[in-house]
């Protein structure tokens, strides 16, 4: 029987991650957890507070629960991480080694830990980025990313660890709203195209950056934390790949449903960091590995943002 701890729960990805996960072992078995507590959210499982540096609150959260997996995913997102780098370097890093500690301590089963895009910088081939290449990216949170993952696969070759994890690309989803990255633009336009039927962009309008449709991403984290060990061979973080867009396309499929919808451009401190990322990102080895395939394309997504959205009516203002 498993028993799964989760950290950050309460941010993008973890909102879906948590009920995912909740589906599959049993409400009772997933231990969610966040430095905040979930006052705006309705909530139905465990939830404890825990900030992720405080490594005895960990440990006695494992101890108390029996813990056999651990998915870790609180984190300072890469437009939060400029305006404070020694924070995001602190809570990114402090954060991963505390529960990799433990991990190896406690002789967890498996750990998930999320890397993203921004290992990669202004020098990396900005088209179909391989798995393997060159890493100098120029933000802190990029950077501690490209640590992370060092760190993920030396504990996995040292200690015999099994610590998986994805490069995700920017996440868009419609049951929470983003928190401090790069990509939140491509989640706030679908919340400013219902209420407003306008949305200033912080990128210029043809910088394409990699991003995936949550559904996606959650499916794919469950792939890869399925798949059978011997089939992984990469030892720090897989690249995976959804789809690739600039913000004047995806207004232009938001059009598709709401004809009026205006966009304008007024690139901010983002443009630069979004500068620096791939365009798009080749996910062979994934594809290969664990069978990794993406279903939902732009016109997809839109459409089922859209639809859902619209029923939910959530919050207008999204900052
Ligand atoms: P988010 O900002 O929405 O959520 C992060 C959560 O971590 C928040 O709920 C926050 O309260 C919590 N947190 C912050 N500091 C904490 C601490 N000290 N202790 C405990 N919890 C703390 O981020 P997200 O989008 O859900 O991202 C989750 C993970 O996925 C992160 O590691 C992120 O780097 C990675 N990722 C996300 C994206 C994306 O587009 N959302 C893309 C690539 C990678
Ligand atoms: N989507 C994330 C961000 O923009 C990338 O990990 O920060």
């Amino acid at each position: 029987m498993e028993r799964i701890l989760i950290t950050g729960s309460l941010g993008q990805l973890g909102t879906e991650l948590v009920l995912e996960l909740q589906n599959k072992f049993g409400i009772d078995q997933v231990f969610a957890t966040d430095i905040h507590s979930p006052i705006h959210k309705k909530f139905a499982g465990h939830f404890e507070t825990l900030d992720v540096l405080d490594i005895n609150s960990i440990r006695k959260i494992i101890e108390k629960n029996k813990i056999t997996q651990i998915y870790h995913l609180a984190a300072i997102l890469s437009a939060s991480a400029e305006k404070s780098p020694s924070l995001a370097w602190n809570i990114n890093m402090n954060g991963l080694i505390n529960v990799l500690d433990l991990a190896k301590e406690y002789k967890i089963k498996k750990v998930f830990w999320p890397s993203s895009i921004a290992v990669f910088g202004p020098d990396t081939p900005k088209d179909q980025t391989p798995q393997n290449t060159l890493m100098n990216p120029n933000t802190i949170y990029g950077i501690t990313k490209v640590a992370g993952e060092k760190l993920c696969a030396y504990y996995n070759e040292k200690y015999d660890m099994d610590i998986r994890s994805l490069r995700y690309p920017g996440l868009i989803g419609y049951q929470s709203l983003p928190g401090g990255g790069t990509t939140d633009y491509a989640v706030e336009i679908f919340h400013e195209a219902l209420s407003n039927g306008r949305f200033t962009s912080p990128l210029d309008s043809d910088t394409s950056l990699p991003m995936m449709f949550m559904p996606d991403a959650i499916r794919a984290t469950i792939e890869l934390m399925d798949a059978k060990k011997d089939n992984l061979s990469v030892k720090s973080s897989y690249n995976l790949s959804g789809i690739s867009f600039s913000p004047k396309q995806i207004a232009e499929s938001i059009r598709k449903h709401i004809p009026d919808f205006i966009i304008n451009y007024n690139p901010d401190f983002r443009q630069k960091i979004a500068a620096s990322w791939p365009n798009s990102i080749d996910d062979s080895v994934a594809r290969k590995d664990w069978k990794w395939k993406v279903a939902y394309d732009l016109d997809d997504m839109t459409m089922e943002m859209i639809r859902h959205l619209k029923k939910t009516k959530q919050p207008v203002n999204v900052f």
